[in-house]
This record gives C-alpha cells, structure tokens and sequence, in this order.
C-alpha cells in the first residue's frame, strides 16, 4: 500500500467518509470519449442528461441572470454526495444547487454576496401550503393612495405601484417587529421575482425579461418604441398564481423533507475569497458558476428588487465582483479557489462551471489556478447535448455574447498536498492516539464484548466449583505425574508449556471430564490462540483452560506472558468459567520436568491493550523493497 492509499484509509476512519472508489475509472467507462485538452487536463465529453430526463421540481422555477438549470447540480449531487453530505454554492444566485440539495436530502450552505439571493432561496425550503398564502395575502390591507420615494411610472400603472407599495410596507414592517414567518418570507420571494417582466404574470408594462431589471431610462425608451403604457396589474392575483405554479411539484412528503432540512440549511452573504462562516474541512461537496467575465452587472439587473426589499443598491456596487480582464478574473478564481480547499473536506469535491467566451477557455483557467491552490483535477465535463441557436444550455441563452456552452471542472481534495499540510500533523496525532496503550481494562469485559459470552466468577464456597476444584486438582497432579515419567524433550521452556497441553487434556479426559480443542463459532477446531482447552465438568457446565509454564524468579515481574487476539474466528463459543493452569518447569539433561503448578482463575485479571504495525513476508520480501540479494 503506498502512503496515499494509507492516508486515505485514514482519512476514512477519522472522517467516516464514505470513499468512492474506482468511480473515476467508471465515469471514464461510462461515458467513454475522453480526450487531453490544451493545459493536459482530462476533458469528458458526454451526454449528461437529456431534455427528455425527468423535468425538474417546480419550485426551481424562478429567473436569475446566468443561473444554471437544477439538472447540473442534480447530476453532481447523485454522483458526489450522499444523504445529509454538506453542499455548498459561494456564487448561489437564485440557489439552484441549494434547492436541488435539499429537494435530494442534502445540508445547503448558500452563499452570495448580493441579499437578494438569500430571499429567493430561503422561502422556497419552507414552501407554505397555497391556503396559507391567500389567507394572509387576504389579511394584508392595500392603500390605493400610497407612491414610491422615487418615480417608477415608467413601469407600473399607478394603482398597481400603490399596490406594492403597501405590500412593501408591509413586509417591512413584520420584519422589524420581528413577526415575519415563513408565509411572508414566501410572499416577499414571489413579488420580487413578479416586479418586472416581459408578459402580463408581472407587475410591470412589457420590459426586460424577469432576471433583468431595465434602468428607469431603458424604460422610457421600451415604452416610447412599443407605445405602450403601463397597465394596472392586480398584485395579489399575479402573486397567488406564480405561488400555485411553483408549488405544483410540491407534494406534502416533499413539504415535510424540505422543512426537516430547513432546520439545517445556512445562509451566507460573504464574499467568495473569505467564507468567514464556514470552518475548515467542512463541505463535502461545492457546486458553482462564478460571475462571468464581462457579462453581467448583477447589481444593475436587480435595482428594483433590491429597492423592493429595503435595500441601498449603490452600497452593493463595490461589493458584487465585476471583473472585465482575464487576468482580474484568474485571480479572482484562484482566490475563490484557495477558500474553497479549506472548507473542503479531505476527499470532498468541487464542481466549478463556467460558460464558454470568444477569446477564452475558462475551464483552462479554473484547470490551472485549481491545481495551483492544491486540488487534484478529476475531468472537465463537456456536455454533449444538442441545441439550436435558440435553446439554451443549462440556463444560459447561446445566442447572448458569446456565451454557448458550459464545462464543469471537477476537483477533488486529494492527492500529495495533503500529505505535507498541516493535516499530516491532525493525522500524526491521531495515529499517536490510536497506539497509545489502553491500560487495565477487565478480561471480563473484553471476552463479553468480543463474543457475547460472560466469564463465569468461581465462587469457592459453591458446592459444584468446590467439586470442579477437587477434579482439577486431581487431574493436574495427574498431568504432573504424566510429564515427569519421561519429562518433555524440547529446547526451550515455551516449547514445554505446549507439549504440556495435551498431558493435562488426557489427564481431564481419565477422570471424566471431555477435554478438547474448543471450536470456532463456525464450527471448526483451532488450536492457535486463547484459549487452549474445553472441557465438560459432571454438572454438564462448561469450563475453559489456558495452559502455560512460569518461572519462580519471575513472578513479580512485568514480563508479559497471557495474551489474547481478538479475531473474527474467536474459540469463545459458551458462558464458561476461564482458568489456567500453569507449570513451574525445571530442565535437567536436556528434558524439562515439572516442579509444580499453579491454578488460576481469571475472572479477576485486568489486560492492557497494545497495537502493532505489521507487515506480511508478502510484503516484506516484495521485488521492489530488495536492494540486494545473496546467495552461496
Ligand atoms: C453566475 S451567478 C450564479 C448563478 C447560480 N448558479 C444560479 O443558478 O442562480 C454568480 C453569482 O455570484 C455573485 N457574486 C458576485 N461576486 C461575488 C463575490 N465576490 N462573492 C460572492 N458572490 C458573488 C453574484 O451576485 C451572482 O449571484
């Protein structure tokens, strides 16, 4: 086993994780073509998923600039992640990867800079039942006479614009007595996914699609092309009909699931270098898309709804990442990249998406500045799926600059850099832990829970064990007699103790006690390892034997002389009695004699654990640990 199989086994024990091995080599086969791309990365071309596959939820369905479809992180989450494995998005926009994550039993971490991401999520992992939403929708009091602070003529008719207004005011105003729940919160997510939009399910004239907003002067310039004016919209009526549509999926096991994960899910405004509240080696799993290069000004397209919510958008500009050249952008990367390796966990994965670009292929750039800060590249996924100009591909128009399809690079943290990190030291520490002995634990408790079975006391004032005694007694002195007729011809002194053995089996077996070797539980006779004999005693209970030999002169040393393996064939089969019989030996020319005995029983004895690092001649004498062979 080389060192990175070695850690990884470790890692497994110390993480629990579940490891997943081979599933690289099996991706490969699955998918089949694979080439080497420019930087000598591995590039999979497949068909992911296909638009016949199962549609997603319902509850995805809501606009965001450049948001990916839930088929992606659907499709990562089942192959990277398990039941309750932590996923985070630092780049969430809508939260597709946080809502396919719950939807699929996972723990959401959610991240964006922009507020406006946490208030499109949240609500959607409590979805309220329809009642609920147009009860109180019922309950909230609309004031036709009430105008925004700023002038939104352009788009809203002016009773829909005192509409919501009230709806605004509302909401502010639970959230400050802190009584907003989450009907309101859900509430809050669908007007303002509803501000503006291109068809009549929004509370606008015709404008921009929805994952845009139109500044006030692109406004005016829609309406004096289109002639048109903006016409009054029943606020409450748009928004009951958005809610049934995306609760349609939503099944009330589905409701409960969601609820249950709620409970856990996290929801960040930090930017992507500095996840400040998220520990280290902590996510098992990151689905992403960063902001692209030059593409989009998320604080641009969300001013309405930012201003919906109560929020200052200009305060957002310096906060939002914008970047125009490539260089900006790789270190923008790298720097997301590098916080990325630390909240991941050790084997954990990172599947980063970005679109294509005329000049630019990104998925190099992520390629290179991941495996700068450490990361082990799996493959870049490049989906195969067929699409015309007009379709898009995951989310994302092809027709909208330059942007056609998408490749995901998949990073695992893996590899040598873990070895010479600072988790080698947690690693060390732990292996320490494990050799350290564990001292003084009761025989009793080690045989119980190593095969089930009690260790009988031997009570000495029972009649039955004062007979089991007087049997032994007889039967060892027997044994004594039996050896020193001819004495043991052997070399050394535990030689002698084995060939003793079977002089004290005949003798228990001639005074009526069947002594053997014990069987396995699965029914075969071992001889090796604790304990040496079984035997029957008249009252049919079963009684175990150790044999051994001792030296007087060493009795009260620390010289270690009982030892017991665990092992998964244990010779413990019946609740018994453990004794052991133990011969002081003498030699004389050449032949060991017994001098005397000793009978113990061991239901009393304290044992100490010692772990050992072994290796097998298999692999000791392995061709490629010899530097030298010799031979006469
Ligand atoms: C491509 S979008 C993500 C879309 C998302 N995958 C979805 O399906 O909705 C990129 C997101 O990154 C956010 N963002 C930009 N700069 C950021 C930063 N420095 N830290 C965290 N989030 C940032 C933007 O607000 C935007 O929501």
């Amino acid at each position: 086993m080389n060192i990175k199989v070695f850690i990884e086994n470790f890692l497994k024990l110390i993480y629990g994780e579940k490891m997943k091995e081979n599933e690289e080599q099996q991706m490969l086969f699955n998918f089949g073509k694979y080439t080497i791309g420019n930087k000598g990365e591995k590039r999979i071309y497949g068909n992911f998923w296909t638009n016949k596959q199962r549609q997603a939820n319902s509850i995805h369905e809501i606009s965001y600039h450049a948001c990916f479809k839930p088929q992606l992180p659907n499709y990562f989450l089942r192959k990277y992640s398990n039941l309750r494995s932590i996923v985070l998005d630092p780049f969430a926009g809508r939260g597709t990867t946080a809502i396919e994550s719950a939807l699929l039993g996972r723990i959401p971490i959610s991240n964006d800079i922009n507020p406006i991401s946490k208030i499109l999520t949240e609500p959607r992992m409590q979805p309220p039942r329809y009642d609920e939403i147009l009860e109180r929708l019922n309950n909230i009091g609309f004031d036709e006479n009430l105008e925004t602070d700023i002038d939104l003529s352009m788009f809203y008719h002016k009773k829909t614009e005192a509409e919501i207004v009230s709806l605004k005011n509302y909401l502010q105003s639970r959230k400050e007595d802190g009584k907003e729940d989450y009907i309101d919160k859900w509430i809050r997510m669908v007007a303002t996914n509803r501000l503006t939009g291109h068809s009549k399910s929004f509370f606008s004239v015709y404008s921009l699609p929805p994952n845009q907003s139109a500044t006030k002067e692109e406004q005016i310039r829609i309406n004096k092309r289109l002639q048109q004016i903006p016409p009054y919209r029943d606020v409450k009526k748009i928004i009951l009909k958005k809610s049934k549509s995306l609760l349609k999926d939503i099944t009330p096991s589905i409701r409960e699931n969601l609820f249950e994960i709620a409970k856990y899910a996290v929801f960040l405004e930090e930017d992507s270098r500095d996840l400040k509240g998220i520990e280290s080696n902590y996510v098992d799993l990151t689905i992403t898309s960063p902001p692209f290069i030059n593409l989009v000004d998320y604080v641009k397209d969300n001013w309405l709804r930012l201003w919906f919510n109560g929020y200052d958008y200009t305060s957002l500009k310096n906060k939002v990442t914008i970047l125009n050249k490539l260089a900006d952008w790789a270190l923008f990367i790298r720097d997301t990249l590098r916080e990325l390796y630390r909240v991941t966990k050790p084997m954990g994965y990172v599947a980063f998406e970005v679109g294509e670009t005329k000049n630019a292929d990104l998925s190099e750039i992520v390629y290179e500045k991941g495996l700068e800060v450490g990361f082990q590249h799996i493959a870049t996924f490049i989906n195969l799926q067929k699409f015309t100009k007009t379709s898009n591909i995951w989310g994302v128009d092809n027709n909208k600059k330059g942007t056609n399809t998408n490749r995901i690079v998949l990073f695992q943290k893996t590899g040598d850099k873990l070895i010479d990190e600072e988790y080698v030291k947690e690693l060390e520490e732990t292996i320490a832990k494990m050799i350290k002995p564990l001292k003084g634990i009761p025989l009793k408790i080690v045989i119980k829970s190593l095969s089930g079975f009690e260790v009988l006391d031997f009570d000495k004032n029972d009649p039955r064990d004062k007979e089991l005694l007087n049997c032994l007694v007889r039967a060892l002195k027997n044994a004594v007699e039996a050896i020193n007729k001819e004495g043991i011809d052997s070399a050394r002194p535990n030689e002698a103790g084995n060939a003793v053995e079977s002089f004290v089996k005949e003798a228990l077996t001639a005074i009526g006690c069947e002594a053997e070797t014990p069987n396995t539980l699965a029914g075969k006779k071992k001889s090796s390892g604790y304990p040496d004999i079984i035997f029957k005693d008249q009252y049919g209970r079963y009684n175990y034997l150790e044999c051994k030999t001792f030296n007087q002169k060493d009795l009260n040393s620390s010289l270690r002389t009982f030892y017991l393996s665990p092992s998964s064939n244990f010779k413990i089969t019946t609740n018994a009695h453990h004794l052991l019989a133990s011969f002081e030996m003498d030699k004389k020319n050449d032949r060991f004699y017994a001098k005397g005995l000793k009978l113990l029983t061991l239901e009393k004895i304290k044992v100490d654990v010692k772990n050992e690092f072994n290796a097998n001649n298999k692999e000791l004498y392995r061709e490629d640990n010899i530097l030298f062979e010799y031979y006469i």
